[in-house]
């Protein structure tokens, strides 16, 4: 006896005009790789958990594929003075990081006993060895460079988290006080070793009232600016390096 709703199920594909056969068009699945996405989960231990464990690194690594592009973006945009499209591209950002942290309350169904069945099988590795957080983490102005060293068995991944150097932080406070000066912004550079050369001193204990104008108004630049675009070097002023 065949399934009553078989036919009903039939008759919306057809009124549908669905498409059924793939055999020679791009599919979902063609279009999103899927067979590599869904064939990247190698769970090393025989524990049911280790799948939630392995996805929910993968789906994170994954947002932050997304969190770089769109900060990447919004650099390119914030030194072409075009800070309407940064922003959006900024609130996105945002939005990405509310996911990462929601994402978590999955991975909590996971018990420490779980979780402690599963990680003699993961070695050394840890999200400490994560070099897209790294990216993040340079490109939003806390950059470490003992943090490259992880990456340094992997020259090509190694150069992606020195070039993440161009930090956000620095482009948005440079834009907003040449704004505030008139001055087309200009991008910075990094080296990878310590205090970017071509980066004056930009955070002081005493904010200078313009910038601070150009903070409250603009509200993107965090840190202490100096009042003057004319910049010194830290030593002139005795603010801390970061
Ligand atoms: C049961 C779940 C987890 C445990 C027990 C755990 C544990 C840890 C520990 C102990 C560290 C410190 C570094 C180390 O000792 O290796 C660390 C760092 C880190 N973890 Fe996890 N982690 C978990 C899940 C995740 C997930 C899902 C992500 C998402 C990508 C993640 C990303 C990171 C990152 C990026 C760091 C480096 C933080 C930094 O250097 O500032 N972790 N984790």
């Amino acid at each position: 006896m065949t399934c009553p709703f078989h036919h009903e199920g039939e008759r919306i594909v057809a009124d549908e005009g669905a498409k059924l056969d793939f055999s020679r068009d791009m599919s979902y699945g063609d279009y999103l790789q899927l067979d590599a996405v869904l064939n990247a989960q190698k769970p090393l231990s025989p524990d049911h958990n280790e799948m939630l464990f392995i996805v929910q690194h993968q789906t994170s690594e994954l947002w932050m594929k997304l969190m770089l592009h769109e900060l990447s973006a919004a650099v390119a945009h914030v030194a072409k003075d075009d800070l309407g499209s940064a922003f959006k591209m900024l609130a996105r950002v945002s939005k990405i990081m509310e996911q990462l942290v929601h994402a978590w309350d999955v991975l909590a169904t996971m018990t420490p006993p779980e979780y402690s069945a599963i990680r003699p099988y993961l070695s050394n590795s840890s999200g400490f060895q994560s070099w897209q957080y790294r990216c993040i983490e340079f490109m939003l102005g806390n950059k470490n460079a003992a943090m490259l060293k992880p990456h340094g068995h992997r020259p090509d991944l190694l150069a992606k988290v020195e070039a993440a150097g161009a930090r956000l932080r620095c482009t948005t406070n440079r834009c907003a006080c040449w704004r505030a000066a008139a001055l087309p912004c200009r991008p910075a550079t990094w080296s990878g070793t310590g205090r970017s050369p071509t980066r004056p001193a930009m955070r002081s204990s005493r904010p200078g009232s313009r910038c601070t104008a150009i903070r409250s108004s603009t509200g993107i630049c965090t840190s202490s600016a100096r009042s003057s675009p004319t910049w010194k070097t830290p030593s002139d002023s005795g603010a801390s390096a970061t």
